[in-house]
């Protein structure tokens, strides 16, 4: 089958399109045929190789060459422990190796909302329960608390404007100007956009500041925080080789003494959460929003572009094109 390895860290020229074995589903396994996967942080980080995963992934070299995570395809068999799919079933998920025709997946797989096509469900897996798990779980969002998502337009912004607001939520959304009006589509109550406004200097003061972009430091964040607000702590700028970690590391120790409440976490994946979004889809509250779709073997450019820091929602990769 195809799929993107790459053998060295490096620039998106490390990505080739390679044959590789296809995989063979275990007893409690569905192998899926991927239709459509995303880009996210972590195919980034993993193609770069930042240095906290490095021990796990590979000092000087990938351990694992395959890249990708996102995936949405249909069913082409089933082990035979697996009773809740069935071949020609259409599903989405994640799986490690999601950037080639076929993965093998055991939990992290779920019926693919029918009223979406399969970019639109591949762009749900890390974004989509990124935001619903950082806004629900870890910001303890409340109806009619007022909310502000820095970073709105991206891959997971598109996703926590529209759950915060499916959680009943008064939304502003920060992004840049040519995003505004996008920002207000997707339901954003105030919109501020960043290069001509700093919201850290606003007169406003939030519950729930849900920090996509890491753009500000914890001084100018803290002007506009309530008492007892919520910092939830998502991610941060691709510094080479730490990334976003250094940006997260910094707030929570120049926070610690600060009587608002400083989360980060890492999503994870579970059929639960892929069910509420299923349902959010369903009651038409919540849409993926797509910027730009590349071919398998255009994926060294849509990376260049994911590179660049300014997709508007996600970026999807089709397979069979
Ligand atoms: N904790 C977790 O489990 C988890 C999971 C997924 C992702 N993340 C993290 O979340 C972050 C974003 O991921 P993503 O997939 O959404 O990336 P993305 O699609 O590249 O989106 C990033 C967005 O940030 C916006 N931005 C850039 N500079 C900004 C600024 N100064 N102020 C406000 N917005 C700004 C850009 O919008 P404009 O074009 O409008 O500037 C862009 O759309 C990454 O750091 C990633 O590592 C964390």
């Amino acid at each position: 089958m195809k799929a993107i390895v790459h053998y060295k860290y490096g620039s998106p020229d490390v990505l080739e399109l390679r044959d590789i074995d296809k995989p063979v589903p275990a007893d409690d396994e569905v192998l899926v045929r991927v239709h459509a996967s995303s880009v996210n942080p972590v195919e980034w980080y993993g193609m770069t190789g930042l240095l906290l995963a490095r021990p796990s992934a590979g000092w000087l070299k990938p351990k694992d060459p395959r890249l990708g995570t996102d995936y949405a395809g249909v069913v082409e068999e089933v082990g035979e422990n697996v009773k809740d799919f069935q071949p020609g079933d259409e599903v989405y998920g994640g799986r490690h190796g999601a950037y080639a025709d076929y993965v093998c997946v055991r939990d992290a797989v779920a019926p693919k909302p029918k009223s979406i096509t399969f970019e639109q469900a591949a762009a749900i897996p890390i974004a989509g329960l990124t935001a619903l798990q950082g806004l629900r779980d870890h910001g303890k969002i409340q109806p009619g608390q007022k909310v502000l998502i820095n970073g709105a337009s991206g891959g997971v912004g598109t996703f926590a404007v529209q759950v915060a607001k499916a959680l009943g939520a008064e939304v502003t959304a920060v992004c840049s100007s040519q995003n505004v009006e996008k920002a207000r589509s997707l339901g954003a109550d105030h919109v501020v956009d960043y290069p001509k406004e700093d919201f850290t200097r606003s007169e406003h003061r939030y519950d729930l500041l849900f920090d996509i972009a890491g753009s500000r430091s914890w001084r100018e964040y803290k002007r506009v925080l309530a008492p007892n607000a919520t910092f939830v702590l998502v991610g941060g700028p691709k510094t080479p080789l730490i990334g976003p970690v250094g940006h997260i590391i910094r707030i929570k120790l120049v926070s610690l003494r600060a009587s608002q409440k400083v989360v980060f976490f890492i999503a994870n994946f579970n059929r639960a959460d892929f069910a509420v979004m299923n349902e959010l889809i369903a009651a038409g509250k919540v849409t993926p929003v797509i910027d730009r779709q590349y071919k398998l073997k255009d994926l060294p450019e849509a990376m260049r572009y994911f590179g660049e820091g300014h997709a508007r929602g996600k970026i999807a990769i089709t397979m069979n094109a």
